[in-house]
């Protein structure tokens, strides 16, 4: 532990997807940082679902193998709870300070939670004062205490220190806008959507601060379920009809009926729904504003997880939600290269190592901010 907090040791960033589970290991290298080691693994079936690790052993087991595949060598781990039952809100609160708040937390986090407070961890970091007010803003993280305690379960139990547990929405923000390299997010109002196997993550970021985010039940796993009934294939066997369908025919050109599928039948109105409610959460998020308030145009979504990486997919949401759309990832345009992997790897895998990256970052971040300036 005291390697780390020295700066010797590296920490692996764990991301344990329903789908994959993936490990990032990233170092500082001059302004920014160089990406050491990543890998991915399947996650054992049915062992993980909506960020609730069902099996703790078995995903244990399967992170034993992707470090010891990949070579990582790190002793400490930052893991990330995700999913539904994870409340991240920004709220508006009297100035007070930070002991006098950790006081009322709990009472305050009861009005956002519906689950019973003494199951519940809640964490907040307070954001600032709101200009020309006695109010300040607060970052307010609330989530059943088993969903974190299994994290650190799994992490002991795959023989790493359980550094911290962090939030999946946060590890995305470090990842595509702390470490962008250019500062396009800082004054602009910009989406970021995470579609994994499980569910999609919607986070909407303005100014460089969070505006909003919520997770949404329908990602991969829907489309490749719907495969799986229309056909009765086994997961793999939908999976991989999944996989061909969007190969062969992007889905911007499915979508406009140049190539009849009938997995695209299936697949189509589950896509539609999600990017329904992705629509109605902008929508919620601008009625906050004035009309014409710039803040409130979103003028950008970020793709980033597994499905994003179907071919057409940003053509397609783009073409739904009026917003250019753009496939990112966790490498280009970054203050994290990508060391010794290639352009291939980077436009391969960039888009699921995201959040992973984000973890590895996440002490080596901290650490960075305590560094005395040059
Ligand atoms: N080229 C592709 N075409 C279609 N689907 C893909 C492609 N690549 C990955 N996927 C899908 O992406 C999903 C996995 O993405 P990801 O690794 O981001 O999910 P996860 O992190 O394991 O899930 P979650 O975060 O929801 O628990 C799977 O449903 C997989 O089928
Ligand atoms: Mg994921």
């Amino acid at each position: 532990m005291l390697s780390q907090l020295f700066g010797k040791d590296t920490i692996v960033g764990i991301d344990i997807g329903s789908s994959y589970i993936k490990a990032v290991e990233a170092e500082p290298a001059g302004n920014g940082w160089r990406l050491i080691n990543a890998a991915l693994q399947v996650t054992p079936l049915d062992s993980c679902r909506d960020g609730v690790i069902t099996n703790v052993l078995d995903v244990a087991q399967a992170i034993k193998t992707l470090l010891r595949s990949a070579n990582i060598r790190s002793s400490g781990a930052v893991a990330a709870i995700s999913g539904s039952q994870v409340i991240v809100r920004q709220v508006q609160l009297p100035q007070m300070t930070e002991a006098s708040l950790r006081k009322s937390i709990r009472f305050e986090a009861s009005k956002y939670v519906s689950a019973p407070m003494d199951e519940s961890s809640v964490e907040f970091e307070i954001l600032g004062n709101v200009e020309g007010t006695d109010q300040m803003n607060v970052m307010l993280v609330a989530a059943p205490k088993d969903l974190v305690q299994t994290r650190v379960s799994v992490v002991e139990a795959a023989g790493l220190e359980p550094i911290s547990v962090d939030v999946e929405a946060f590890a995305i923000m470090r990842s595509l806008v702390e470490c962008c390299a250019c500062d396009d997010f800082a004054t602009a109002t910009i989406a970021l959507l995470d579609m994994g196997a499980s569910h999609t993550d919607v986070n909407i970021i303005s100014n460089g601060n969070f505006a909003l985010t919520r997770s949404i039940p329908i990602a991969g796993d829907s489309f490749t379920n719907a495969i799986k009934t229309l056909t009765g294939f086994s997961h793999e066997d939908a999976e991989r009809l999944k996989f061909e369908m969007a190969a062969q025919d992007s889905i911007d050109k499915l979508s406009v009926q140049e190539v009849e599928s009938k997995c695209w039948r299936v697949v189509q109105p589950l896509l539609d729904e999600l990017l329904r409610e992705i629509r109605r959460s902008i929508h919620y998020y601008q009625s906050q504003f004035p009309e014409g308030a710039e803040q409130a145009t979103v003028s950008k979504i970020v793709l980033t997880g597994g499905a994003a990486r179907m071919p057409g997919m940003a053509a397609y949401v783009e073409s739904k939600l009026s917003v250019p759309t753009e496939v990112g990832d966790a490498f280009s345009g970054s203050l994290v290269s990508p060391g010794r992997f290639t352009q291939d790897f980077v436009v391969e895998y960039g888009p699921v190592l995201v959040v992973g990256t984000g973890l590895a970052l996440k002490e080596e971040m901290a650490r960075a901010r305590l560094r005395p300036a040059a």
